[in-house]
């Protein structure tokens, strides 16, 4: 997956630089914080904590440390999390049921893995060390991953207790709405796929040729202001504008407003990481799931990009340099209003992630790796729909053009968010 040259001490350095983040994303929470699941999609923190060390203990220590012995039996059972080659495991949906190993005892494991880690590697030869090194890579990126599923699944937790208690940050001064404009792309035989030397899953891969037709894609996030139209304008009310299945859910679930929303009093508040506020109508609309987005682009007369016309777009208008945008690193924990506009895409990396009218399925040529961590992207290929270009909790190193992130359509608690796009139609 990876060409990168590491040495047994690059390796230690980005190890505790990854390890330590995580622990900073749970500090402000309290032990008892990170014990709740507040529903089955949602893990506990302290269960994220653990799983993420339970991933170098079992793909990186189980093979490779002299006389290795389990830190503890039973945390192989209870924090494997969907590895069938690694054997049983526990419920995924009743995790928040566990109250022991506590907060404390999930931290004495992490020490006692980063112990062992940072024993193994300092005292490996080159060969050794160019043979791990991707396992190792991916274990980076997957706490990464982790990272940003930490800070969705409390933002759930701590939304449904009516303290209304916050995790960090300040919110935004109020926005300016800036209007919406539009990006003409060439349409042709574009390349799409991760290329280079730089670290990519394999659900990136390889690259591969796709002929599209010329489009427009929009310049910014749809935004809370223009969400407001769409529901003035009954749009959950209307079955015209909804794939079928999504309208079952809008029946079924009740869903009047995207997840986090509450009226009160006629006015509609929005729970975010740093408390509830009257919705900010500048703000790109969050939280919404792949139906509720794209019943908004049927309402608007417009539809959802795929993932090739996002990827190209984004390609060919910001180019392949360093992503930059309202990711993680920024710590505002929510999506921002989009500069005034340029003529160029906007928010093309962080503030939310976007869904695109692709299914997750997999490349031309796509191979999931040999044994257990094979089972890392591939078995999911089915049922989910792609988004693209992360969002305020996606750490920097998980933006790149290339990236699918992908959720089942009728997911809202992940922060989703959606661009239009027009056009493409043969000509
Ligand atoms: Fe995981």
């Amino acid at each position: 997956m990876t060409a990168t040259q590491w040495t047994a001490d690059t390796l230690l350095t980005r190890y505790d630089e990854v390890r330590a983040h995580t622990e900073r994303l749970a500090a402000p929470l309290s032990p008892e914080d990170q014990t709740v699941q507040s529903m089955p999609d949602v893990s506990p923190t302290k269960w994220h904590r653990a799983h993420v060390t339970w991933f170098f203990e079992t793909f990186v220590l189980a093979d490779n440390e002299a006389g290795f012995a389990p830190f503890q039996d039973q945390y192989w059972f209870l924090f494997n999390s969907y590895y069938e080659a690694v054997g049983p495991r526990y419920n995924r949906a009743e995790r928040g049921v566990i109250s022991r190993p506590g907060a404390h005892d999930v931290g004495v494991y992490r020490g006692n893995v980063d112990d062992r880690m940072r024993e193994l590697v300092a005292g490996l030869d080159q060969g050794t060390v160019d043979k791990l090194a991707g396992t190792i890579e991916l274990g980076f990126h997957h706490e990464q991953q982790h990272q940003e599923l930490l800070l969705m699944d409390i933002k759930h937790v701590l939304s449904l207790n009516p303290l209304r208690p916050t995790y960090a940050g300040s919110p935004a001064p109020a926005s300016t709405p800036d209007p919406m404009g539009w990006v003409e792309v060439d349409g042709g035989l574009v390349e799409i796929g991760h290329r280079g030397a730089e670290f990519s899953f394999d659900n990136e891969l390889p690259p591969h040729q796709v002929y599209l037709e010329p489009f427009r894609i929009a310049d910014r996030l749809v935004t809370n202001g223009e969400w407001l139209e769409f529901m003035a304008d009954g749009g959950y009310r209307r079955p015209e504008l909804w794939l079928s299945d999504g309208w079952a859910q809008v029946k079924g679930q009740g869903w009047e407003a995207p997840f986090y929303w509450t009226q009160v009093d006629g006015v509609w508040f929005e729970h975010t990481l740093h408390g509830t506020f009257p919705v900010d109508p500048g703000l790109p609309a969050s939280h919404i799931s792949h139906y509720e987005a794209d019943a908004y682009a049927t309402w608007a007369g417009k539809r959802l990009p795929t993932e090739a016309e996002w990827e190209h777009a984004v390609r060919t208008d910001v180019g392949d340099g360093p992503p930059t945008g309202n990711l993680a690193d920024t710590e505002t924990w929510h999506p921002r209003a989009a500069e005034p506009g340029t003529g160029r895409l906007r928010q093309a990396y962080g503030d939310c992630w976007e869904w695109t009218s692709s299914a997750y399925l997999p490349y031309p040529g796509f191979h999931p790796a040999a044994g257990a961590i094979g089972e890392y992207n591939g078995k999911f290929m089915s049922g989910q729909m792609v988004l693209r270009g992360g969002c305020a909790l996606t750490p920097p190193g998980h933006a790149r053009a290339s990236y699918r992130n992908f959720f089942p359509p009728g997911a809202r608690w992940a922060l989703s968010g959606l661009r239009l796009a027009d056009g493409g139609e043969p000509r």
